[in-house]
Order: structure tokens, then C-alpha cells, then sequence
């Protein structure tokens, strides 16, 4: 089996691939985290403590899949799904009754939703108190408002595409509060609903903005994100490295 594994990561196929054979070294390690799509999300020297659940309680990773879980399933959920005041209500009432798997991928979409924003409030307060918003992280920071804001935009756009009583009357009301905003308050009310009342031109703006716009700012943000966590490190990384260096000589723990 160890023969096997080892005349695989020889192979044309694994060296196409991975462009490295794997070496237990701190150089073969370091080349095949450099060589590895997957493996860049990290920076290539990072001490264990930081690798340890308790110092990030993988929050960042766990917002990251269920943005992936959301996007599968709303696409499944996009091809029952007409984004218009005659059919939208009706076409959630066939998804949760007719369709199938329906109601699971609803279920799924609709908690994936709701343990998202917790999640990233959750990674948020992490993040605060490790003081990675200082330098030389605050651009990441910034960043990371950017995902915050996608991210509840995605919670309130979603809100209204069930067309019931419910979505109906908490986007009435939360366009409501859009028009208390000084200075351009009316025209934001009137830029988020496309008319002066919730109807066809707010559901169609909603839809559009929840389907390709927001996601697409998401997964742009995210993919700065994850670049300068590779750039910069995780917090309290440098001195954990320093110290591991000092008992460990200068190779250090990769
Ligand atoms: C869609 C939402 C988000 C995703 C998917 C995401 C993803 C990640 C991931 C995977 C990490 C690596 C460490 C970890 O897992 O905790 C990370 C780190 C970081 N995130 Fe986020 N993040 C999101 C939102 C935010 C928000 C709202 C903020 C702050 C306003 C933020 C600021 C940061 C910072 C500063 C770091 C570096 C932390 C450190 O150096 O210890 N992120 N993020």
C-alpha cells in the first residue's frame, strides 16, 4: 500500500497535477502548499497553534461552505422559480408541496441563510478580539464589512422572493426605514422598489440583486479576502513563528 502510494506520487498523472512529488521536508512541504490551489487559501509557513481549532473556531471556513451550500441550492431552487406577482407564491407553494426534494432544498437554503449571518457576526467578534483589525490587516478588515453587508443584503433580498404576507410586509416595512435616511432617503426608498409601493418592480429588483448582483460582489470580496489572509498571515502568526524558530532551529515548523 505504502508502494503503491508512493510510485502514485511519482507518476506523469500526480506530477501534472500537484506539480510536486510530496517530500517531508520543510521545502517539500512548503513546494507542495505553493503548488496546491486548495493549500494557497493559508500562507505557506504557519505555526500549529494557529492551526488549532480554538484560536479561529474554523468560523471564516464554516461562513465560506454555507456560501456554497446557498449557491447550489438556490440554483436548484431557480429552476422552479419566476420572479413575478402572479406566480412567485405559487411557485413556492409547488416547490414545498410538488417538487422533488423541494422542501428539503428550501430547508437547506433557507437555514444555510439564517446560520450564515450568525456565523459571520460570530467569525466578526473572533476576528475583533484577536486585534486582527489592526495593521497590516485593517484593508482585510474592510474587506470584511464588504462580506458583512453582502451578506444581510442576501438575507433581506431573499426575504421578499416567497411573495406571502410575511415577506410583503417586512420589506414594506424595511423599505420604510430606508426613507428615514437624511438627505436621500425617498430616492433610496424609490431606487430599492423600483415604484412607490412593494410590487412587480420591487420583486423583479430584489430577484436580480439576490440572484447575480449580490452573490457576485460576495464571491469577488471573498476572493480579496482570502488572498490577503494568504498575504498577510493570520494574527499573532509572527510571533508564534519566531518562537517555534527559537526551539526548533531556523528551519522552523512549516
Ligand atoms: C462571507 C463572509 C466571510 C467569510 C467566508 C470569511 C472567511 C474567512 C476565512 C476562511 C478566514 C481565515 C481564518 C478563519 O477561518 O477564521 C478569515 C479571516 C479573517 N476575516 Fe473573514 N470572512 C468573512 C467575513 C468577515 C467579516 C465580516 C470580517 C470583519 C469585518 C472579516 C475579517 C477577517 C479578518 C481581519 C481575517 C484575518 C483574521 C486573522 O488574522 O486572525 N471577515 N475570513
Amino acid at each position: 500500500m505504502k508502494r503503491f502510494g508512493r510510485s502514485l506520487r511519482e507518476s506523469e498523472a500526480w506530477r501534472s497535477v500537484f506539480r510536486s512529488s510530496h517530500t517531508d521536508t520543510p521545502r517539500g512541504r512548503a513546494l507542495t502548499t505553493f503548488q496546491n490551489f486548495f493549500l494557497h487559501v493559508y500562507p505557506v509557513k504557519i505555526p500549529r497553534r494557529i492551526l488549532s481549532f480554538r484560536s479561529t473556531f474554523r468560523l471564516g471556513f464554516i461562513a465560506a461552505v454555507l456560501f456554497g451550500m446557498l449557491l447550489v441550492s438556490g440554483v436548484y431552487l431557480m429552476f422552479f422559480y419566476v420572479p413575478s406577482v402572479t406566480s412567485a407564491y405559487l411557485d413556492m407553494h409547488d416547490i414545498r408541496t410538488a417538487i422533488a426534494f423541494g422542501q428539503f432544498v428550501r430547508n437547506v437554503h433557507r437555514w444555510a441563510a439564517h446560520l450564515m449571518v450568525l456565523v459571520v457576526f460570530l467569525h466578526l467578534l473572533r476576528v475583533f478580539y484577536a486585534g486582527a483589525y489592526k495593521a497590516p490587516r485593517q484593508f482585510n478588515w474592510v474587506i470584511g464589512v464588504g462580506l458583512l453587508l453582502s451578506t444581510l443584503a442576501l438575507s433581506f433580498t431573499g426575504y421578499l422572493l416567497p411573495w406571502d404576507q410575511l415577506a410583503f410586509w417586512a420589506v414594506t416595512v424595511g423599505t420604510n426605514i430606508a426613507s428615514y435616511t437624511p438627505f436621500f432617503g425617498e430616492g433610496a426608498r424609490r431606487a430599492l422598489l423600483g415604484a412607490p409601493e412593494v410590487g412587480e418592480n420591487a420583486l423583479l429588483r430584489f430577484y436580480v440583486f439576490h440572484i447575480y448582483v449580490l452573490p457576485a460582489m460576495l464571491m469577488v470580496l471573498l476572493g480579496v479576502h482570502i488572498w490577503r489572509i494568504r498575504k498577510d498571515g493570520l494574527a499573532g502568526a509572527e510571533q508564534s513563528l519566531a518562537d517555534e524558530e527559537e526551539v526548533t532551529g531556523a528551519g522552523g515548523t512549516v
